[in-house]
């Protein structure tokens, strides 16, 4: 594995597509055995989870179904600011156990403000399943229930997540490479 280019900036590599099939494989089981007859009801964030959805998805053994939304927030009418919604919801998820599929989780900002709009359609669970973590750039209070790698607060793109748009069609996660450090 090499260097890549992304617009303007260079990635090294950082998880190998071995690396990556592991853990996703680990994180199907592990799912699987937690949700042996309720099946679940995943709901992948686009677009960055696309390819950990399917990827997860095709390895559980269990009965499941797979939805995919899109999250919006937009300025809403009242005072109280931000309203956080999603596109392709249809499905009735009253009494449903729902398990959300998220590229990265970074602040936490964006899983934070939508569980509220999630929990007034009164499903019997919710849990989280990111493939990546920033711990140290989570600052939204988020209990994620499986977390793929938990990685530095560097930017990060490939299996799905982009920079500006490219660099997600590749089987490897490649990371910033640190900027040159002048020599005093
Ligand atoms: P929050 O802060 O709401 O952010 O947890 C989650 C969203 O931020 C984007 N994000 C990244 N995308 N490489 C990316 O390609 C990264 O390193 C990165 N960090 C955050 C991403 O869209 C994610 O859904
Ligand atoms: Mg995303």
């Amino acid at each position: 594995m090499e260097h890549i280019r992304v617009h303007d900036k260079t990635f090294v590599p950082f998880l190998t597509a071995n690396q990556i099939s592991d853990r996703v494989a680990a994180m199907a089981a592990q799912i699987s055995k937690d949700y042996q007859g309720k099946r679940p009801l995943l709901l992948a964030v686009l677009n960055g989870s696309f390819m950990f959805a399917a990827d997860l998805f095709r390895l559980l053994t269990i009965e499941a179904e797979i939805s995919f939304i899109k999250i919006a927030s937009y300025q809403g009418m009242r005072s109280s600011g931000k309203v956080v919604t999603a596109i392709g919801m249809e499905q009735d998820l009253s009494g449903r156990a729902i398990i959300l599929l998220e590229d990265i989780v970074d602040t936490g900002k964006t899983l934070h403000h939508f569980i509220p709009t999630l929990q007034q359609q009164h499903p019997a669970s919710i849990a989280i399943a990111t493939f990546l973590h920033k711990p140290e750039a989570t600052v939204f209070p988020l209990s994620l229930d499986y977390v793929g790698f938990s990685i530095p607060n560097r930017f990060v793109v490939g299996y799905g997540l982009d920079y500006d748009g490219l660099g997600r069609n590749h089987y490897q996660v490649y990371q910033l490479a640190a900027e040159p450090t002048i020599e005093s």
